[in-house]
């Protein structure tokens, strides 16, 4: 028999870190330099290496060839070096990586799916060559970040987000599976750009694409049974219809909406350790009515009803503004998902008059619009409130409502505030403010990783209830004193460890886990959580 050469999954390679008896098994004497190393030392490499890299993209693009090479080490550096590398593979760089996807692809990761597969996809989930599959992050290009209809350049975001997965919540990266749905782009830009490489039509819609996602989870239930399906990224004119039709069907959720629900509601929790009041007391003022704000909007809604409020009085809390304004009922053709929010008052156009109207106590943005939040509407907030809360959640870092320096400056450095993206801290006037960084990152992982470990058949409210009060107690007196309402991204597997705990006690206590429920089920989940080490030779 010819030795077996070096491995061709990524996840079996270690490099310079076989072992000489390891070496002369496969036949590659010589094929390595003489050194063995220890995965630190290659950690060591590739941080060198990516640090030597200026542009974002290119240490983007550097990691992504460690991962297609040796999964490990990849996993190995994110894990111990999370906070430095996380805006790489994740928010900002990856919207970056999106936008190019067509010219720094360079090798195949995850699968394709298009309406060219109707009748195979199962067949073609079956090809997978891993088939331990426990979760699948399917986008299709819909709305990437806050840049848009990007079709098949999306694949950029399962990938990411599976890698958060691993490096964030221990998920083993066997068993994760990347989908990009490619159902065309009606952005001609990415369309008629003459590397793209996804399908060259207008995107799919209507029945048919619904056929598709249909076959797509079926597909998914039946190859990899009780697998995670976690929907990314859609539009929101197929994201509420998809998330309403499979949440009960099947083990499933939409982390746009459900997973910033639990991230905002997290963050709320925790603004009020610094602000003082009572969720009850609260008064939110939404800047887009899309995905994101209306599942914080409905978590919000949820928890302001336990807090005793009446369904109405909790829905008068929680105004929405969109691109025509305020969301009132009069308004003709409003959205379905827009609905159970609208506001019987007169329409009112702009954010500051709408700000002046409503006296919020906390304003969140997630519109993707950069610069909406102007200095004249941070200082209204600072006017009406001792200590405005400000969520600026869009991504990437250019789509963001105000950067942190502009909303410390306008409101005398008494903005209680988080950002989608990464922001550096601000000094004013000798003062130092750090920014916690709300990104449903602090969520997803664990939900994933107790989906796994407990073998949960669904994804309930309950249980991003029960995820959003686990993030929210991870955030300490230390952190809110700096200013972040959110723990910082080098704690990510401590918060993704109690997330896990918290969800999978729901699944237990629902009924709905089909694993055997261990005596300490903490320690379970900490003890099931991947590392990212070689293994043993
Ligand atoms: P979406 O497309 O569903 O919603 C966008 C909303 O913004 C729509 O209601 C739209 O009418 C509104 N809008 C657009 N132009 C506007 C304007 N000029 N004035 C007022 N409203 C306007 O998108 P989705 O999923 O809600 O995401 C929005 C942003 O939030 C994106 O940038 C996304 O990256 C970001 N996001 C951040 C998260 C985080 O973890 N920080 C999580 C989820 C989303």
């Amino acid at each position: 028999m010819p030795p077996a050469g070096f491995p061709r999954d990524p996840l079996a390679n270690k490099g310079t870190a076989f072992s000489l008896q390891e070496r002369e098994r496969l036949g590659i004497e010589g094929r390595l330099p003489p050194r063995v190393e220890t995965i630190e030392e290659q950690v060591a490499r590739v941080l060198a290496s990516v640090r030597a890299k200026p542009a974002p993209i290119d240490r983007y693009c550097d990691l992504a060839a460690v991962q297609c090479e040796n999964e490990t080490l990849f996993y190995r550096a994110l894990i111990d070096h999370l906070e430095e590398l996380l805006p790489v593979v994740y928010t900002p760089t990856v919207g970056q990586a999106c936008l190019d996807w067509s010219r720094i692809y360079q090798r195949p990761r995850g699968l394709y799916v298009t309406p060219r597969d109707r009748g195979r996809i199962a067949q073609m989930l079956r090809h997978w060559p891993r088939s331990q599959v426990g979760v699948i992050v399917v986008a299709d290009g819909g709305r990437i970040l806050g840049l848009g209809d990007l079709g098949a350049n999306g694949m950029g975001i399962p990938i990411g987000k599976l890698a958060l997965y691993v490096a964030c919540a221990g998920v083993d990266p066997a068993r994760c599976l990347p989908v990009a749905l490619d159902v065309g782009t009606d952005t001609a830009a990415v369309r008629d750009d003459p590397l793209y490489l996804g399908l060259r039509q207008p995107r799919l819609a209507g029945a048919d694409y619904d056929a598709l996602v249909e076959e797509f989870v079926v597909a998914a239930q039946e190859v990899f049974p009780g697998v995670l399906v976690q929907f990314e990224d859609f539009a929101n004119v197929n994201a509420f219809r998809l998330l309403a039709r499979y949440k009960h069907r099947v083990c499933c959720f939409n982390d746009d909406i459900q997973g910033t629900g639990a991230m905002g509601l997290a963050g709320i929790h925790a603004a009020l350790r610094i602000t003082g009041g009572s969720l009850a007391a609260q008064r939110f003022l939404f800047f887009g009515a899309g995905e994101a704000n209306i599942g914080i909007g409905t978590i919000v809604v949820a928890a302001l009803k336990r807090a005793g409020l009446s369904d109405a009085d909790a829905r008068s809390r929680c105004w929405f503004i969109d691109s025509q304004g305020l969301v009132t009922t009069a308004r003709p053709q409003l959205a379905e998902h827009k609905r159970a929010f609208a506001q019987d008052h007169a329409p009112l156009a702009d954010l500051l008059s709408i700000v002046e109207a409503f006296r919020p106590t906390m304003l969140i943005g997630a519109s993707g619009q950069p610069g909406a939040f102007t200095d004249a509407v941070l200082a209204a907030m600072a006017r009406i409130n001792e200590r405005p809360v400000i969520f600026a959640l869009s991504n990437p870092t250019s789509k963001a409502e105000c950067t942190a320096e502009q909303a410390y400056r306008a409101t005398g450095g008494r903005a209680v505030l988080a950002t989608g993206s990464p922001f550096a801290p601000v000094t004013l006037e000798g003062r130092t403010y750090a920014t916690g960084q709300a990104n449903n990152s602090y969520i997803f992982p664990g939900v994933g990783l107790a989906a796994l470990t407990a073998g949960l058949r669904r994804i309930t409210d309950e249980m991003y209830f029960a995820a959003a009060q686990a993030l929210a107690a991870q955030v300490s007196d230390d952190d809110l004193r700096s200013g972040r309402i959110f723990p910082p991204a080098s704690r990510m597997r401590e918060v993704a460890a109690a997330v896990a705990t918290a969800v999978a006690e729901v699944g237990y206590a629902q009924g709905l886990a089909q694993e055997p429920q261990p005596a300490d089920l903490a320690a379970h989940i900490r003890r099931s959580m991947y590392r990212g080490d070689y293994a043993p030779p």
